[in-house]
């Protein structure tokens, strides 16, 4: 097989020539088409199928050159096929030891990238960067932590795992550029290993200094890593001192938020937005898009007094965001609600696991003192009428608020 047609492939296929043209192939040329695909930026959709479907046929163990390769090329191309991905994670396993720190990272990326989570594989990639800590790259190594957190993936070696992590950061970190810096505390956060030192390394005006100016997508991502990196700095790092970003970055978040009016609304968003007054009432009850100052959207918020009544939102003081309208404090008992959708790509291709973005902003919410009702989009574009939605929602609510009577009373019984 070495006459693959493969510059003459186009998507003018149709998907039956597509199969007739795939079956032809043996493995390798299967790993060169598809390759050539990926290479050139080609996402052709029923010749990928085709070439999938084939592949799966191949009874034998696929050999290691095609196993990467095809992950390179599916993670390129953005094409996840749930099948291939789970053979070509369980026909890489074995092989793992052989591979160079390099591919070892990449294969991470790309996996993380395809929101794949295998995690037998994980704990061997895990492995893996504990047996060659000495051979990997910092930049290597840091790829596989990234990659670990976007998929919010805690190796079970994790105490061995971190400690390894930090002494092969330490002193290196001048050595990242500030976008993969600011990714790598980032998925520190997630993964809530994250020390003071990183924190402060990060949330320096030096730090911010390197940022500024920048305009790129890429420098409007580090921003809100960031906002999610000093989030983790007040709630979740008791002992840290500082320094902070101060308020005025939230500058940008006007331009968050005209960004987000662009953007189109999702099914998911605007059905959410049509049944949320019919399930929390008006507009006095309820405040909609909020930008919170941790970084994370919410949905909704309301405030529920203690017979779980809404109560005028706005009255309130309002510790997370920028400026609060309200400087009446919460009365006792009462509760503050986020409403949080859960878009498909939130989750993890495997199921309906959440991936470390959506798990960081479920704890920072809940540190910062809301109950959550969370809508996942498979329960909630299931349901067709406005009134199941908006009973669903009630629903939700009624549950937040019970969990949060359940925790009191364990907290009550435990002391
Ligand atoms: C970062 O956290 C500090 C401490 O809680 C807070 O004062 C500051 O406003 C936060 N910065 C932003 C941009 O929200
Ligand atoms: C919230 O945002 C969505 C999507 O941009 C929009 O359709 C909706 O009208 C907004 N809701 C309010 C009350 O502003």
């Amino acid at each position: 097989g070495s006459s693959v047609p493969v510059p003459c492939l186009s998507c003018a296929l149709s998907p039956w020539q597509a199969l007739e043209l795939a079956e032809q192939f043996d493995p390798d040329e299967l790993r060169r088409v598809v390759l050539a695909l990926a290479l050139q930026q080609r996402r052709c959709v029923p010749l990928l199928r085709a070439l999938s479907y084939h592949l799966l046929q191949k009874p034998a163990e696929l050999p290691l050159p095609v196993l990467t390769d095809l992950l390179f090329a599916y993670s390129k191309l953005s094409f996840q096929q749930p099948q291939v991905l789970h053979r070509l994670s369980l026909e890489l396993q074995p092989h793992l030891g052989t591979l160079s720190p390099a591919q070892v990272s990449r294969c991470a990326r790309s996996f993380a990238s395809l929101r794949w989570l295998s995690r037998p594989l994980a704990e061997a990639i895990a492995q893996y960067s504990l047996d060659n800590a000495q051979k990997l790259s910092i930049t290597q190594l840091c790829g596989i932590l990234v990659s670990f957190a976007r998929l919010n993936f805690q190796p079970s070696s994790s105490e061995e795992f971190f400690s390894m992590v930090h002494e092969q950061l330490q002193g290196q970190e001048q050595q990242l550029d500030t976008h993969l810096l600011t990714d790598v505390v980032w998925s520190l956060c997630v993964l809530q290993q994250a020390r003071p030192p990183h924190l402060r390394q990060v949330l320096s005006p030096e730090f911010q200094a390197r940022l500024r100016g920048d305009t790129s997508p890429r420098a409007q991502s580090s921003w809100l890593k960031l906002l999610h990196i000093n989030a983790t700095a007040r709630l979740e790092a008791p002992g840290y001192q500082g320094p902070f970003l101060p308020p005025e970055v939230l500058g940008g978040d006007g331009d968050r938020d005209k960004d987000k009016e662009r953007e189109k609304a999702t099914p998911l968003q605007r059905g959410l937005q049509e049944a949320l007054p019919g399930a929390l009432g008006g507009p006095d009850l309820l405040r909609h898009n909020v930008s919170t100052v941790y970084g994370w959207d919410i949905d909704a918020e309301a405030v529920l007094d203690s017979d779980n009544k809404p109560l005028p939102v706005r009255d309130f003081t309002a510790p997370h965001l920028p400026c609060s309208e309200g400087t009446k404090p919460l009365p006792p008992g009462a509760r503050r609600v986020a409403v949080l959708r859960w878009e498909f790509p939130q989750f993890s291709s495997r199921g309906r696991e959440l991936l470390g973005r959506g798990s960081m902003a479920r704890r920072h919410l809940r540190a910062a003192g809301f109950l959550l009702a969370e809508v996942p989009h498979y329960e909630f574009l299931e349901l067709k009428l406005e009134r199941q939605r908006v009973a669903y929602l009630k629903d939700k609510v009624a549950k937040a608020l019970a969990s949060d009577t359940a925790g009191d009373m364990a907290t009550d019984t435990a002391t």
